[in-house]
């Protein structure tokens, strides 16, 4: 067991789950002046801070680090983590992203950032989540669950693997592997408990709802132009669409017990939850 955590992330789509979990070892949460602190548990602890600075470490021997490693604060982070020697123990939540084959922005940036917490004298432990889902706080699943209980098409581009992970499944994870000395000096992938086609993801989606879908093949270019003029998604998050995302995770189940859901299940909780399940009745 750990003592006095920072939760960096608290108030993020995971972060929040993961306070929720955190939140009877009375953990430190740190938010900026702008956060919304009503999703953070009743009566938690915060501290005003940012990334681009120092972080209020005092008193603090742990770090959970669910901020993205994405946008270049996490070198100096553990310069001043390595310079302070308050804290010993530190979980970063990375992505499985970092494995892209495609030209991206924030690779380079999230593999030094990667890099600086591999080379640091930390207990740390990296988790590498793929793209995560499970309730409307997804940028992602509840959109496409909307989607297709509203149209009849989909616009399929490419097939390629996927393996979401459900939102409660990682944060249970993120615990486990903090609680689990066998994870230090470790990284591990986190995935849902198969890939499985695009195709049949967006069926999946569609049955939880009570829809039967037809999918019309889209080529990738034109699906790259459309995102382009509508600027509604990126030309990187098209190609990234037609790029497998099936990512191992026997060590990860060796080491800390991951067993995660299937998507058929994690997509009918989040299905329910979002009231879009054909038995779902509102009070
Ligand atoms: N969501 C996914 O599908 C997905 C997939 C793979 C990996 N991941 C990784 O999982 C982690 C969590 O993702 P998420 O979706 O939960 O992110 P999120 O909802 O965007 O939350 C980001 C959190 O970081 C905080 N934050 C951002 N910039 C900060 C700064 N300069 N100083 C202090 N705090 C800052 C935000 O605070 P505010 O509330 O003030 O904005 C928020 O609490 C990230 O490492 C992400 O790369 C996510």
């Amino acid at each position: 067991m750990t003592d006095r955590i920072l939760l960096v992330g608290a108030t993020g789509f995971l972060g929040g789950a993961v306070a929720a979990r955190l939140a009877h070892r009375q953990p430190i949460a740190l938010v900026r002046s702008s956060s919304d602190r009503s999703v953070l548990p009743t009566g938690m602890e915060v501290r005003e801070g940012d990334l681009a600075w120092p972080l209020p470490l005092d008193g603090v021997d742990t770090v959970v680090y669910c901020a993205s490693m994405g946008f270049g604060h996490v070198p100096g982070l553990i310069r001043q983590l390595e310079a302070e020697h308050k804290v010993s123990r530190a979980v970063f939540v990375s992505t499985t992203a970092v494995f892209t084959s495609l030209p991206s922005a924030s690779r380079a940036v999230r593999l030094e950032a990667e890099a600086a917490v591999q080379s640091s004298a930390l207990d740390w432990t990296i988790l590498r989540p793929t793209m995560i889902y499970g309730t409307a706080r997804d940028r992602n699943i509840s959109r496409l669950l909307r989607f297709v209980k509203r149209w009849p098409v989909f616009p399929l581009c490419g097939n390629a693997l996927w393996q979401p992970i459900y939102i409660d499944d990682l944060a249970d994870a993120v615990i486990t592997a903090l609680d689990s000395p066998a994870t230090a000096r470790k990284a591990y992938n986190l995935a849902g408990a198969e890939p499985l086609t695009f195709a049949d993801l967006v069926r999946t989606a569609a049955s939880v709802v009570g829809r039967r879908i037809v999918l019309l093949p889209v080529p990738l270019e034109a699906a790259v132009l459309a995102a382009r003029l509508s600027r509604v998604v990126t030309a990187e998050q098209i190609r990234r669409l037609a790029e497998d995302k099936a990512f191992g995770i026997t060590d990860t189940a060796r080491d800390f017990n991951f067993a995660p859901r299937s998507f058929a299940d994690g997509v009918r909780l989040e299905a329910e939850s979002l009231g879009l399940a054909p038995s779902f009745r509102k009070r």
